[in-house]
């Protein structure tokens, strides 16, 4: 349904947008005023599309007019420099020529083994009997994943958790930067700006040894890329933004999904059995765990971990949506939260009912409605690892250990780069006895 409508400036439903983009996009009060409509913010437009049409219309069949926005991937490039994830263009082509056959469906099968080992390591070392940050420890574990099957990097070294730290605090300040269009301008007076700056230097001294030392695998993304003459600045850039468009995304799946799983009791027996059916000494095929797919792609669906994908209008001329002038520098904000909850298109959306992943019925689902890797030419390139990541990890976490958080009241959403929770994600691990 396309119903535009025109605020004005910090009105109500601005302000809790500003707030808390991802849910306020998904209010009953923001379905019943339609699928796509415009807030008047400071200084831009933004349009919320909450409708699948006008997102293929955006990402699919009219790409080119339609950029990577200024909010979030242009500042990240601004901040960090060139990459794969912050390029568009020729520049883009070039890079995704050179990187998408490490993300292949057959590549990514060479790598399973490397992510069982890590993953097993990562989930073997984890403190129990004592709250744990879980989003902070599969990330890590994340990081070393990411760092070993594409750049070919082995990481032994003990300084995984602040290259993690810097990176999530890099992208806090990215997003935190790309909020209000001012703040490019003024945040480089503040303190985090410096903090950025020395957080860079360290990703750059840590990079030139690894590639000083050759600390990297043959045939790896890094080898490559030196070999094409790429510097080491952007082989950092292409670690950083890699490392950062994947660690949390995926940590942030695997902790809505094992929450989830401890909300809805019968679905984590089903998934406890399904993995004690087929852990067999950790030599497993993600494959082979359907329940456990199907709970993560609805865990997905009502927190995706990237809650929208923003484009700008880069046509001179503007453009005609539904009879909408879009001018040139508007903002295309499309909202996977909202759409994946929208009730046009899902029925009970806010319930947990992993069955609509289940026994074919993943065909009922109307076309881009479902979204979590994106859509058209900038949709993941890691989307195939992703997924074998987040279900080795499962099903090494739950296999291993039972998990309580310590909530009493059900998590609040916020949306930051990713989704994550409000009170963040702690849970305390009891070995189970089988161990
Ligand atoms: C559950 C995990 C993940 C989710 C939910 C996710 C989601 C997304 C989404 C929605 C986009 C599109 C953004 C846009 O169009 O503006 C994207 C792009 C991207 N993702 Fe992922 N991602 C995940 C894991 C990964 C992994 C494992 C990697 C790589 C190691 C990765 C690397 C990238 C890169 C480099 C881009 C930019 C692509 C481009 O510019 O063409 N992501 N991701």
């Amino acid at each position: 349904m396309i119903n535009l409508i025109h605020n004005y400036f910090f009105d109500d439903l601005s302000r809790a947008f500003l707030d808390n983009a991802a849910k306020c996009t998904a209010s009953g009060e923001v379905y019943k005023k339609g699928d796509f409509f415009k807030l008047n913010m400071p200084l831009t437009s933004i349009y919320i599309v909450n409708d699948p049409d006008v997102l293929k219309y955006v990402l699919i069949d009219n790409e080119p007019k339609y950029e990577k926005s200024r909010i979030y991937w242009k500042e990240l490039r601004r901040v960090i420099g060139k990459a794969m994830g912050s390029v568009e263009g020729d520049e883009w082509t070039v890079l995704k020529q050179i990187q998408k056959s490490f993300f292949t469906k057959s590549q990514v099968e060479r790598y399973l083994e490397d992510v069982r080992n890590i993953s097993n390591e990562g989930v073997f070392a984890l403190p129990d009997d004592q709250k744990i940050n879980l989003l902070a420890e599969l990330s890590a574990t994340n990081f070393r994943i990411i760092l070993k099957t594409i750049f070919g990097i082995k990481t032994t070294e003990g300084n995984i958790h602040t290259l993690v730290k810097i990176i999530d605090d890099g992208e806090a300040f990215i997003f935190w930067r790309s909020k209000y269009p001012w703040r490019p301008f003024t945040s480089i007076f503040t303190k985090r700006w410096f903090t950025t700056q020395k957080s860079l230097r360290i990703c750059t001294d840590w990079v030139k040894t690894l590639l000083d030392h050759k600390h990297y695998a043959k045939n790896s993304l890094t080898e490559i890329l030196l070999e094409k003459g790429y510097s080491y600045n952007h082989i950092r850039n292409e670690m950083i933004i890699h490392l950062g468009a994947s660690t949390e995304t995926v940590a942030v799946a695997e902790c809505w999904t094992v929450y989830l799983l401890t909300q809805h009791p019968s679905w984590y027996v089903k998934v406890k059995q399904e993995i004690s059916a087929h852990f067999n000494e950790g030599n497993f095929d993600p494959v082979q765990f359907p329940v456990l797919t199907a709970c993560v792609k609805e865990a997905m669906r009502l927190y995706p971990p990237s809650h929208a994908i923003v484009r700008d209008c880069v046509c001179e001329q503007g453009d005609l949506i539904a009879g909408q002038k879009i001018n040139k520098g508007d903002v295309m904000y499309i909202s996977a939260y909202g759409i994946h909850r929208n009730p046009n298109f899902w029925q009970e959306p806010d319930r947990f009912i992993p069955e609509r992943f289940l026994h074919n019925n993943e065909k009922n689902i109307e076309i881009n409605t479902y979204f979590p890797f994106g859509a058209g030419k900038h949709a993941c390139i890691g989307k195939y690892l992703a997924m074998p990541m987040v279900l080795t990890t499962l099903v090494h976490l739950l296999n291993r250990y039972t998990i309580t958080f310590d909530d009493t009241v059900p998590k609040e959403p916020v949306s930051l780069s990713t989704l994550k929770s409000k009170n963040g994600f702690f849970v305390n691990l009891i070995k189970n006895q089988q161990i």
